[in-house]
């Protein structure tokens, strides 16, 4: 079986082959941790948005979308607690001159002891067979339950050194654990110093009067400062939520894995406005319900799971991630946050103006709660990719690669193939997507056997081929391929566009988020 890091690195090259995902300005050889999205890229990151919009705004009544500027007032950021706050622990090898996030660095650790867990899973369950229960083994192994032990004793530590801001506790936990550079494999660590992560820009014409601006970091605050015009102007009753879509920029220093971390990327954000005490009950629905948003997509279950925050984040009364299991393990993939009324108390404190809901049933004022819901678009978009690539062996002994992404997402819907390029059939084929055009994106392709074009639009992702034969021009029919069973049916031209509307239309999908 191929290792991690060969799956991964099969995903970011098929990622480039197949018009999905390339490095930025390549051509002059990339920018570290900027990606561009290609053609099927492009379409498979508007379809990931589509879909968490339709389930956030259009089927909530009490939720509405907004769509905030990137430059804010700067004191935005000082209220926000981002100026102050937004930084991440650093520490540098003396020995290769690498600069390394601390935390990471002990994540890396803890990461190598979960995969030691997972091989002795594996080994048991090759030992055991079929009758071999996991949850058992993982709660009686003694050397998985040491191994558990550690993980939790590692990551306690760390969230207590960072809550406390101890870094220096920091560097001696990694020093303990001996944690060596990955580059030069030495322990010779620089101490951990804090590191500001916003992206500083200037606003206006020349040096004198330009104001300091910075590129926002997260969504979240251009919906805090819009929380009293979007509440009175859609005279919203709490609870209510404001959501978004919207580009966020970070420095990232530990800039690696690909898309997982950008310094420009894109997040789909929630804040959902409650009544002050009421947060715990919110908190727990808006898990339940973002955890049903991922599982309606069918990417398997055993791939998702709830990581609940030791260390919380300035703003946050209680935070848990909702992590996938990406080709280099379990890693965040979505935020969910209480974040209390830190943000709309504090604006309101820098700004001197009131954010305050007159709560008709209590009769008094008060500055609402946050539940918050963020997921990264582009993570979203890894986890997708990376959970739809297969190779497949087929029962001729050849074998295919194919892109199982979730059809109701898929960039291209369908190919429309005439099986030769003569005889009237292109024009069938063009009759076809000018029919289906109108409802989904369509491909046509009539370069090489019918065989090998099925190949590549199994690579490419897409969910159906159709082919125009000479039967066609006879009785109206054609067949439908499908992706994953790679079954062809025969059916009647007019049943085409039904047929797909079936398999991919948002509707069917998010039902299972009810
Ligand atoms: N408003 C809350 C907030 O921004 P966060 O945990 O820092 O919280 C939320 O970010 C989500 O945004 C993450 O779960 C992740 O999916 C995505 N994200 C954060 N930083 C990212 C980066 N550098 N590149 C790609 N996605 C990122």
């Amino acid at each position: 079986m191929a290792n991690q890091e060969d799956i991964f690195r099969k995903v970011i090259s098929h990622a480039k082959e197949y018009g999905y995902v390339v490095q930025s300005s390549e051509i002059y050889d990339g920018l570290s941790a900027v990606y561009d999205y290609t053609q099927n890229g492009a379409e498979l990151k508007k379809n990931i948005k589509e879909y968490w919009w339709k389930a956030m705004v259009q089927m909530h009544e009490n939720i509405v979308g907004i769509d905030a500027a990137i430059f804010m007032h700067p004191t935005t950021w000082k209220a926000s607690g981002h100026v102050d706050a937004f930084n991440d622990p650093l520490i540098d090898n003396k020995d290769s001159k690498k600069r390394y996030r601390a935390d990471v660095l002990v994540e890396d650790h803890v990461a190598k002891i979960e995969a030691k867990i997972e091989k002795e899973v594996k080994k048991a369950h090759k030992r055991f067979g079929d009758a071999f229960d996991k949850t058992q083994f993982l709660a009686t192994n003694p050397r998985v339950l040491g191994y558990q032990e550690k993980i939790q004793t590692v990551l306690k530590r760390l969230g207590k050194s960072l809550e406390a801001e101890d870094l220096a506790d920091v560097k001696n936990l990694i020093e303990e654990l001996q944690i060596v550079c990955p580059v030069s494999g030495s322990k010779n660590w620089t101490d951990v110093k804090q590191f500001n992560l916003m992206f500083g820009t200037k606003l206006g014409a020349s040096a004198e009067t330009a104001t300091d601006l910075y590129l926002r970091p997260e969504t979240a605050q251009g919906i805090f400062v819009n929380f009293l015009n979007v509440q009175k102007s859609g005279r919203l009753k709490i609870p209510f939520g404001i959501a978004q879509i919207g580009k966020a920029f970070r420095n990232e220093i530990v800039a690696r894995q690909f898309i997982f971390r950008m310094r420009e990327f894109e997040q789909m954000e929630l804040q959902f406005f409650i009544r002050p005490g009421t947060q715990m009950e919110w908190y727990e629905k808006w898990k339940e319900m973002r955890m049903k948003w991922h599982l309606s997509l069918g990417m398997g279950e055993d791939n998702y799971r709830f990581h609940d925050h030791e260390k919380l984040a300035h703003y946050a009364d209680a935070a848990s991630d909702i992590e996938f299991k990406f080709p280099f393990g379990f890693k965040e993939l979505e935020g969910i946050h209480s974040r209390t009324d830190f943000d709309l108390s504090s604006h309101e404190k820098y700004s001197g103006r009131k954010l305050q809901y007159f709560d008709p049933e209590l009769n008094e004022n008060y500055v609402p709660y946050v539940v918050e819901t963020s997921i990264g678009v582009d993570r979203m978009f890894l986890a997708v990719l990376s959970n739809s690539l297969a190779e497949e062996e087929l029962e001729n002994g050849t074998t295919r690669t194919v892109l199982k992404i979730p059809a109701v997402i898929a960039p291209i819907k369908a190919a429309v193939l005439p099986l030769v390029k003569k005889d009237g059939l292109p024009e069938v084929a063009h009759k076809i997507i000018d029919e289906l055009k109108w409802d989904f994106n369509v491909v046509y392709d009539e370069k090489d056997a019918v065989g090998r074009r099925y190949r590549r639009q199994d690579a490419a992702g897409t969910p159906f081929c159709i082919t125009v034969d000479h039967q066609t021009l006879e009785d109206q029919t054609v067949t439908i391929r499908h992706r994953d069973s790679m079954e062809q049916k025969r059916i009647a031209i007019d049943a085409v566009n039904h047929t797909i509307a079936m398999e991919v239309g948002m509707k069917y999908w998010l039902k299972k988020t009810e």
